[in-house]
Order: C-alpha cells, then sequence, then structure tokens
C-alpha cells in the first residue's frame, strides 16, 4: 500500500480541465461541488487511480475542502485509493458465492498472479480484491472486471486461469 508521503504529485492538463469545466457547467451558479463524482471518475481514468495529491487538486479545482472530496472517494468502491492493475478482477465474497467456493476462487486467483489481494503484478496488468454481492448469485461463483463491470459466472479455476491466460494474450 502506498503511503500518502509515498504518492507523486499530479498536474492537471488543460484537456483534462476542459472536461471538468464542461460538467461544472452543467450545474447551477455556486454548485459545483455537484460535479465531484463524474470529476473523480475523469480523475481516475486519467491516472489510473484516485491518489490523494490528485484529491487535493480535485479539491482545489471545485473550491471545496479536501476532507469533501476523501469522504466521497472513500465511500464509493468503484474509486480505487491506492494503485490498480489495467484489470481488476472483483469477485464477490458473500454468502452464496462463498458456499460454492468463492474462497478458493479467490485462493487460486492469488496463487496464479502472485500478489496479494490489493497488490498489483508487476506488469501492472492485474489486480485482485474480494467485493460484495454482484446480484448474480444464480450464477455463483462470480467475478466483475471494470470499467466495464464484464461478468464472469460460474467460474472454476480452470475457467479463472482461461481468462487471465486470455487478459495477457490480448496485450500481444
Ligand atoms: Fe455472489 Fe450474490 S452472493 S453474486
Amino acid at each position: 500500500m502506498l503511503k500518502v508521503e509515498e504518492q507523486q504529485p499530479v498536474t492537471f492538463s488543460s484537456a483534462l480541465v476542459a472536461s471538468f469545466d464542461e460538467i461544472v457547467n452543467r450545474y447551477p451558479a455556486g454548485k459545483q461541488k455537484s460535479a465531484l463524482l463524474p470529476i473523480l471518475h475523469l480523475v481516475q481514468a486519467e491516472f489510473g487511480w484516485t491518489s490523494v495529491p490528485a484529491m487535493d487538486k480535485v479539491a482545489e479545482y471545485l473550491q471545496i475542502e479536501p476532507i469533501e472530496v476523501y469522504e466521497v472517494a472513500s465511500f464509493y468502491t468503484m474509486y480505487f485509493l491506492q494503485p490498480k492493475g489495467k484489470y481488476v478482477l472483483e469477485v464477490c465474497r458473500t454468502g452464496p458465492c462463498c458456499l460454492v467456493g468463492a474462497e478458493k476462487i479467490m485462493n487460486h486467483i492469488e496463487n496464479k498472479l502472485g500478489v496479494k489481494e490489493g497488490e498489483v503484478t508487476p506488469d501492472g496488468l492485474f489486480s485482485w480484491r474480494g467485493v460484495e454481492c454482484l446480484a448474480a448469485c444464480g450464477f455463483a461463483p462470480v467475478l466483475q472486471i471494470g470499467p466495464e463491470y464484464t461478468f464472469y459466472e460460474n467460474l472454476t479455476e480452470e475457467s479463472v486461469d482461461k481468462l487471465i491466460d486470455d487478459l495477457k494474450n490480448k496485450q500481444i
């Protein structure tokens, strides 16, 4: 896990700021804080994750306190507060999925990728984490991969191997 003091300063490009401006202009004057969620999505897409320096710059841009940004970014799980892989395998770890092997699947992913939950593989391609119910309990065990949130259902160790290998091969 990257400590705050290890996180690099960020600079927002003029194109990124123009995108922020376009979003802010959708709201009445003085209500620029309403643009916080979509702006954080843009920041995460630009930098790969939502670092403290990036959140501080967002606060400065929106003329709000940094804590107001931290509160929102730490509430919603779609914002990653630590570096993540290009592909994040989010494995459901709620009861029904656990009953049919979610823990075994997570152990298998950890061993196959060689990284613990929340860590990034050295090639930057993968990270993984356990998440709460993905609302596909009838197809358990299940995982999803953002940003499109593609679902992979009825997982087995073999299907997970194939999924990871296919994603690796897409890079070649
Ligand atoms: Fe896993 Fe609902 S418990 S999708």
